[in-house]
């Protein structure tokens, strides 16, 4: 069976999630819930970061020992997963014991064969990246992700030899080996190559919330070394090299744009070190702006993701988000557009198409349209649906996600005109037999985009199904790929149900 792991960032606990974050984990879950579809054998991993000065000092400063802080936080994010219907096989928190001791027994083999070393360390840090700085990163003295100035940082600490997997790491990012999309991406990276790789701080001897090195008890781990492993420690990995979780390489990491570097220095470098295959693509998606400006509770921009939630509900707000912007671009969001959008595809598009459709068809007498109404000819008059599930697959394949959901759209398109052309409402009483083809075409087609919606919005799919009388549990079995509307067999019993997208209420 084909395997498909998957990963999101793990996220930092410091505040509770933002739209950014709940952005990559659709996104995923989408992705994830599509290879399903496709039979694969799938893992989707996502969880909390939860070491680290920026997380400490937050503790601090709130009055919490940072273990009840880091618990609350991370309880929050689980449960806005659960919210979200997302669909992960494990959420990984960097504070479980098991995690603890398998980044101590790689960064055992790593010292032990001479890839960490003692030495001291001089450069800036800024806090919120958890990240060193070069004076060159800097704007104005200032890190120009958080517009901060770094602290000076002199101290003794153990560095990690990443330079030693310069020359390796970039044949690998230039043959495609480890794979990173989209290209503009590729060739940012390979320009930061340019500067070479050096050698990076592992250990902080003054921050005390963090893992402890094993053979040095003074020190405690750098937090991306720590987080970047938990892609291996929540596959079960122990730290023993020589065993290689089932589902690694990850066929894909999901990651925003700030932190491409470190994933593809750090931690394809660790990797090499400890002799294990690479990720076998990074995939960077740009930015949510408000009014072209970066999200920031001090400009006081931030879209609450629970806001959006409760106007719009899980379904609507996943659908909202996939579609604000091509996969791997920035995009400006505000409700306003969220608004237009939830009307125009959604209330008015999609749902507003299961409804004319179910209503027609529930008035057929018992409600039963079967194989006798099949006519693929008069089908492919409406959409060629076939031809529009082969260019789905593939934009899925190429994880243009967002213009694979596109594709919904330019069905419930096709549907809603050729209605319109052919007068449908009229024909049930002048011509019966006709009337009752085009509507078995269009169930069909409604079946299809059921599985169309599957990934991005499952209730949905579930909830069109059900008003076609579809056994949700059995449809769930089938797998995309034998899905063909030569092959379809099917025999409607409708079943009216409740409105999928409700009107909005006055913003
Ligand atoms: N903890 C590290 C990641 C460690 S992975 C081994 C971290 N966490 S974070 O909480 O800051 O979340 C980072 C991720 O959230 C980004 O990479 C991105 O996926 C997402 N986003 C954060 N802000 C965002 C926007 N404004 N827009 C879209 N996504 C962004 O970095």
């Amino acid at each position: 069976m084909q395997k498909f792991y998957i990963t999101t960032p793990i996220y930092y606990v410091n505040s509770k999630p933002h739209i950014g974050h709940i952005y990559t984990t659709i996104a995923a879950d989408t992705i994830a819930r599509y290879h399903r579809m496709l039979g694969e054998q799938v893992f989707f991993l996502t969880g909390t970061d939860e070491h680290g000065a920026k997380i400490e000092k937050m503790a601090e400063k709130i009055g919490k020992k940072p273990q009840e802080f880091v618990n609350e936080i991370s309880a929050k994010f689980q449960f806005i997963w659960d919210e979200l219907n997302i669909s992960n096989n494990r959420f990984i928190r960097t504070t479980e014991k098991a995690h603890i001791q398998a980044v101590q027994n790689s960064l055992q083999y790593l010292y032990d064969k001479g890839d960490i070393y003692l030495s001291k360390y001089k450069g800036l840090y800024c806090r919120e990246c958890e990240q060193f700085k070069n004076e060159k990163d800097l704007v104005n003295g200032k890190c120009p992700e958080h517009n901060i100035e770094p602290e000076k940082v002199e101290e003794e600490c153990y560095m990690f030899k990443m330079s030693a997997y310069q020359d390796r790491l970039l044949k690998l990012i230039k043959n495609d080996k480890l794979k990173i999309r989209p290209k503009k991406y590729k060739n940012e990276v390979l320009s930061f190559y340019k500067n070479g790789l050096k050698d990076v701080a592992f250990s902080r001897k003054n921050v005390k919330w963090g893992i402890v090195l094993p053979w040095d008890k003074s020190q405690t781990t750098y937090v991306w070394a720590d987080a970047f492993l938990n892609y291996l420690t929540g596959l079960g990995w122990d730290g023993d090299v020589k065993k290689i979780p089932e589902m690694w390489p990850a066929y894909v990491h999901l990651i925003g744009k700030d932190i491409l570097r470190v994933h593809t220095s750090i931690w394809p470098a660790m990797l090499l070190a400890l002799n294990l295959p690479l990720p076998r693509q990074i995939f960077v998606h740009g930015f949510f702006l408000v009014n072209g400006k970066k999200m920031s509770k001090s400009v006081g921009n931030v879209i609450d993701p629970e806001d959006l939630i409760s106007a719009y509900g899980t379904e609507a707000t996943r659908y909202l988000l996939i579609s604000a912007t091509h996969f791997g671009d920035d995009s400006d969001v505000n409700l306003e557009k969220f608004n237009k959008k939830y009307n125009a595809d959604l209330a008015n598009g999609l749902g507003n198409l299961v409804s004319r459709i179910i209503t027609m068809a529930s008035k057929v007498q018992n409600s039963e349209l079967d194989m006798q109404f099949k006519d693929i000819k008069e089908l492919n008059s409406i959409v060629k649906i076939d031809k529009i599930l082969q260019d789905y697959k593939k934009r899925f394949q190429d994880l243009e996600i967002d213009i694979a959901l596109d594709l919904v759209q330019k069905v419930v398109k096709k549907c809603d005109s050729y209605i319109s052309k052919v007068k449908l409402w009229e024909l049930a009483s002048k011509d019966n037999k006709k009337f009752c083809k085009i509507l078995y075409n269009l169930l069909e087609i409604l079946y299809i985009i059921g599985w169309m919606c599957l990934p991005f919005m499952p209730e949905i799919a579930w909830k069109i199904w059900k008003q076609l009388g579809i056994d949700i549990d059995n449809e769930l079995k089938k797998s995309l790929n034998n899905i063909k509307i030569d092959n379809l067999e099917l025999n409607f019993k409708i079943k009216k149900g409740d409105i999928l997208f409700p009107r909005l209420k006055a913003l």
